[in-house]
C-alpha cells in the first residue's frame, strides 16, 4: 500500500451526511458517489491492516458475488501525521430490503440468488456477507430490513457494504468476540431462512 502525504480525495465534494449509526460516516460525495470514513472502533484499526482486509473481502466478493457489488475503491492517505483510509463507491439509488418485501416472487427469487452465491463463498472460503449488520440483528424485530443490501428502482439487489465475516475462520483472538460473530453467523442464517420462506 502507497501512502500519500496529501488528501487523496476532493473535499469540495464531500456532500450531505447519509449515515453514521456503524462502523463508517457515509457521505454523498460528487454526484454519483459515497464516501465512507472509518468511525468507532475501527477508525483506530491499523489503515494497512484495514486495507488487507478490505482487499480480500473484495476479492472474495469479486470471485462470488460479482451480479451484487458496487464498485468502489480503497484509497490511503496521511492527515495530520495519522494513517488513514476511505472508501469511494458508486452511489447507489435504492432503499433497504424488507420482510415485507418477500411478497414478492420475483424479490424471493432475488434473494434466493444472493443466499445461493453466498452460501457457495461461505462453503469454500468460511467468509459469508453480513445482510443485516449487528445492531439489525439484535433488533430485527422492531426493524425487519437489511441495512447492507439495497433493492434497487429496477429490482435488482446490491451489497453496498462488502464487509464480511467468518465463524471458522481465526478472525480474532478474542474469545467474546469469536463468540459474538460465532452467534451472528446462526442468527443470520436463521433470518435469511424466514426471508426466503415467506410468500
Ligand atoms: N453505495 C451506497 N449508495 C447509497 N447509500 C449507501 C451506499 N453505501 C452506504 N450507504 C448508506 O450508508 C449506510 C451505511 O453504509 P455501510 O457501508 O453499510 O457502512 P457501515 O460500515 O457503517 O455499516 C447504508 O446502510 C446506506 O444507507
Ligand atoms: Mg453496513
Amino acid at each position: 500500500m502507497e501512502s500519500r502525504n496529501y488528501i487523496p480525495f476532493d473535499e469540495g465534494k464531500v456532500g450531505k451526511r447519509l449515515s453514521i449509526s456503524g462502523e463508517h460516516s457515509v457521505y454523498k460525495y460528487g454526484e454519483n458517489q459515497v464516501i465512507k470514513f472509518p468511525v468507532g472502533p475501527i477508525y483506530y484499526a491499523d489503515p494497512e491492516e484495514a486495507y488487507q482486509k478490505v482487499s480480500n473481502e473484495a476479492r472474495l466478493a469479486e470471485s462470488y458475488l460479482r451480479d451484487f457489488i458496487v464498485p468502489f475503491e480503497v484509497l490511503t492517505y496521511i492527515k495530520k501525521g495519522k494513517k488513514k483510509y476511505c472508501i469511494i463507491q458508486k452511489y447507489i439509488e435504492g432503499r433497504p430490503l424488507t420482510i415485507k418485501d418477500m411478497r414478492d416472487p420475483n424479490l424471493r427469487a432475488e434473494l434466493k440468488r444472493l443466499t445461493d452465491a453466498n452460501n457457495i463463498m461461505y462453503n469454500s472460503s468460511g467468509f459469508t456477507v453480513e445482510f443485516f449488520g449487528i445492531k439489525r440483528l439484535v433488533w430485527h424485530a422492531f426493524s425487519p430490513k437489511m441495512e447492507n443490501v439495497l433493492l434497487m428502482p429496477n429490482g435488482k439487489l446490491k451489497i453496498i457494504d462488502f464487509g464480511m465475516i467468518s465463524d471458522t475462520m481465526m478472525v480474532s483472538s478474542s474469545q467474546s468476540v469469536r463468540f459474538v460473530i460465532q452467534w451472528a453467523v446462526k442468527r443470520q442464517r436463521k433470518l435469511l431462512n424466514l426471508y426466503l420462506s415467506k410468500g
